[in-house]
C-alpha cells in the first residue's frame, strides 16, 4: 500500500471510530491521543516520510499535515460540544419563585452634581457650555492670557510640566482662548473642568481639583454687570442670606479684577471661591477681536470651594479619596 492509500485508510478509520462513542469525552481523549499522540497514526505516518523519493515527499507530507490539522480541529470540536451539552445537564435548578436580590445603584459623585447645579443656572441666564483640552501648550495657559515667561505671576500656579511647552492646565481660562480663537464675537460661555496644579496640598487646596471659566464678550459690557451675574449666582447657589463680598485683586488677564469670597459660617472666616474681571485689552488683541469695539467680564470659579461651603465638606481630600461612606451621602 503506498503511503497516500495510507494516509485515506488512517482518515477512514477514524471517521468510523469517532461515531462509535460521540458522547463519551473520555474514550474521545484517548482517541485523541491514538492518532495525535506521540506514537499515534499520524506519528507513524510522518516516521514513514523517510522511505518516500524526495520528489514525491513534499506532497505527501503536505497531505499528512492537512489530516493532521483535519483531525485535530474535529477532535477540539467534538469536545467542546459535549463539554457544553455537559454544562447544560448539571445547570443548577433555578426556583423562580425566590426574592431577588435588591440590587444597590450608583449615584452622582457630589462634585459632580455640584458642577451640574452651577452649569443650570448659567445656562439659565443665556450661557452656552464649551469645553477644551486639559493637556495644552504654555501659549492658551500662560501668554496669551498675558501672562509671558518670568513674569512672576507664573509662581502663582506652579505647574505640571510635560515637555517645556506642554503643560497640564493650571486654570480653565486656556479654554477663552480657544475659544476666541475659534469664533467670532459676541460670545457667552461657561467650561467646567479639571486642572492641576503642583501646590502644596492642605484641607483647601489639592494637586487636582475643578473650575468653571465664564467669558462674555460683547460690545457693550461693564463691570456692574459682572457683578450682578455673579451676585445672582451665588444667591441662587447658596440662598439670600450667605454673606459674600468682592474684593480688589489682581490676574494679568482682567483689569480690573476681583475675587469673591463667602462667609464660612463653620470656620468663622472668608473663603474665596472665585476670581472674575473685565478682559484685559491685550488678550483681545492676543486672539484678534478689536478691542477698541469689544469689551468683556471673565471669572473662574472652584468648584470643590463651591461644594465645600454648600454641603459642609471640611477637607477637600475627601472628595479623592474614594471613600464610598464620604460618596453616599449625597447619593
Ligand atoms: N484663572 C484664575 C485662577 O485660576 C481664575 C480667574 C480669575 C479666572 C479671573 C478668570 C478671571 O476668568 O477673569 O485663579
Amino acid at each position: 500500500m503506498s503511503l497516500l492509500d495510507k494516509i485515506d485508510s488512517v482518515k477512514k478509520n477514524f471517521l468510523a471510530d469517532i461515531e462509535d462513542f460521540p458522547r463519551d469525552n473520555n474514550k474521545i481523549i484517548r482517541l485523541k491521543s491514538a492518532y495525535l499522540g506521540r506514537k499515534g497514526k499520524i506519528a507513524d505516518l510522518f516516521s514513514q516520510l523517510g522511505n518516500v523519493d524526495s520528489e514525491t515527499r513534499p506532497r505527501i507530507g503536505q497531505a499528512i499535515n492537512k489530516l493532521k490539522k483535519e483531525l485535530t480541529i474535529l477532535f477540539d470540536t467534538k469536545l467542546n460540544e459535549n463539554l457544553k451539552d455537559q454544562k447544560d445537564i448539571d445547570a443548577p435548578y433555578i426556583d423562580l419563585t425566590l426574592p431577588g436580590i435588591t440590587q444597590s445603584y450608583g449615584s452622582m459623585h457630589v462634585l459632580e452634581q455640584t458642577m451640574q447645579e452651577i452649569k443650570d443656572i448659567f445656562t439659565s441666564i443665556g450661557f452656552h457650555i464649551a469645553y477644551g483640552p486639559e493637556v495644552d501648550d504654555e501659549y492658551h495657559n500662560f501668554s496669551a492670557l498675558n501672562i509671558p515667561e518670568h513674569h512672576p505671576s507664573r509662581d502663582m500656579q506652579d505647574t505640571f510640566f510635560i515637555d517645556p511647552l506642554t503643560i497640564l492646565r493650571s486654570h480653565t481660562s486656556n479654554v477663552q482662548v480657544h475659544l476666541m480663537e475659534s469664533e467670532d464675537p459676541p460670545i457667552r460661555y461657561v467650561v467646567p473642568g479639571r486642572v492641576y496644579r503642583n501646590e502644596a496640598i492642605s484641607y483647601k487646596s489639592y494637586c487636582l481639583f475643578h473650575q468653571i471659566e465664564g467669558i462674555y464678550v460683547n460690545e457693550k459690557v461693564s463691570f456692574a454687570e459682572l457683578k450682578g451675574c455673579l451676585e445672582y449666582f451665588i444667591k441662587r447657589m447658596f440662598g439670600d442670606k450667605k454673606g459674600m463680598r468682592f474684593r480688589p485683586s489682581f490676574f494679568p488677564f482682567t483689569e480690573p479684577s476681583a475675587e469673591v469670597d463667602i462667609w464660612d459660617d463653620d470656620r468663622n472666616q472668608w473663603m474665596e471661591v472665585l476670581g472674575c474681571g473685565m478682559v484685559d485689552p491685550a488678550v483681545l488683541d492676543n486672539v484678534g477681536y478689536d478691542s477698541q469695539k469689544w469689551h468683556g467680564y471673565a471669572f473662574g470659579i472652584g468648584v470643590e470651594r463651591m461644594a465645600m461651603l454648600k454641603y459642609k465638606i471640611n477637607d477637600i481630600r475627601l472628595f479623592y479619596n474614594g471613600d464610598i461612606r464620604f460618596s453616599r451621602q449625597f447619593a
